[in-house]
């Protein structure tokens, strides 16, 4: 399993802003905006591309589209803060949706809603979920895409705990991680430490 660390230094203060108990909702979600673009941007460094003759006002030349457009996939809530600027950033692409609370005593995901195409054997996804705990949550969206036939997963996260990368990696699935930062390790009750607290409840309040 790759997992690419985006550490560029504005992403890293980003990430900051994200941690400080101090940061209000509104400015947590604009934060989380900026990261994304970044994770995004460096998610897609290698994506295949088509070319096409174009024609300026003053020549001809090669013009480039993306191949795949991948699927974009928030994880609702948390994931919900990726979507727009992921969208922007990648207007042709299509959004699937999928909805997860970890349920607080077992640390397992509850699913309770998926909005998915059909097929996704042709196109590549972009999971977005801005946080990878125990890995349970994306594990259990992986599984949901690749029974639709999914063989190329990005799991597009601001924060990974090493605990939820070791079991994706146990899990042998076809993934790869893009992530600005590969936290200490989870705490008793499941949250990455040093972690930013519950991305959800900061974006949203806690419901
Ligand atoms: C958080 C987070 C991930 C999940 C990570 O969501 O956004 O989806 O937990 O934990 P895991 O790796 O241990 O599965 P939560 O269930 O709190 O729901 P929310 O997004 O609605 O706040």
């Amino acid at each position: 399993m790759d997992v690419l660390v985006v550490d560029h230094p504005l992403a890293r203060a980003r990430l900051s802003t994200m941690r400080d108990a101090r940061t209000d909702s509104a400015a947590f979600r604009a934060a989380l905006h900026e990261l994304t673009v970044m994770l995004i941007y460096e998610a897609t460094r290698d994506a295949s591309l088509v070319t096409e003759r174009i024609h300026t006002p003053v020549a001809r030349t090669d013009g480039f589209r993306l191949a795949k457009p991948p699927l974009l996939v928030p994880v609702l809530r948390a994931g919900l803060g990726m979507a727009d600027q992921a969208h922007k950033l990648i207007p042709e692409a299509q959004m699937g949706f999928v909805g997860l609370a970890r349920d607080e005593a077992t640390l397992r995901p509850t699913p309770y809603m998926e909005s998915l195409p059909e097929s996704l054997a042709q196109s590549p996804v972009f999971v977005l979920d801005p946080m990878l705990a125990t890995g349970g949550s994306m594990e259990y969206t992986i599984r949901l895409l690749m029974e639709r036939g999914a063989t190329d997963v990005t799991a597009v996260c601001a924060l990974a705990a090493p605990e939820g990368l070791k079991r994706l990696e146990e899990a042998d699935l076809p993934l790869r991680v893009v992530t600005c930062s590969i936290d200490e390790r989870l705490n008793d009750s499941g949250f990455i430490v040093p972690g930013l607290g519950d991305a959800g409840d900061r974006q949203y309040g806690a419901v």
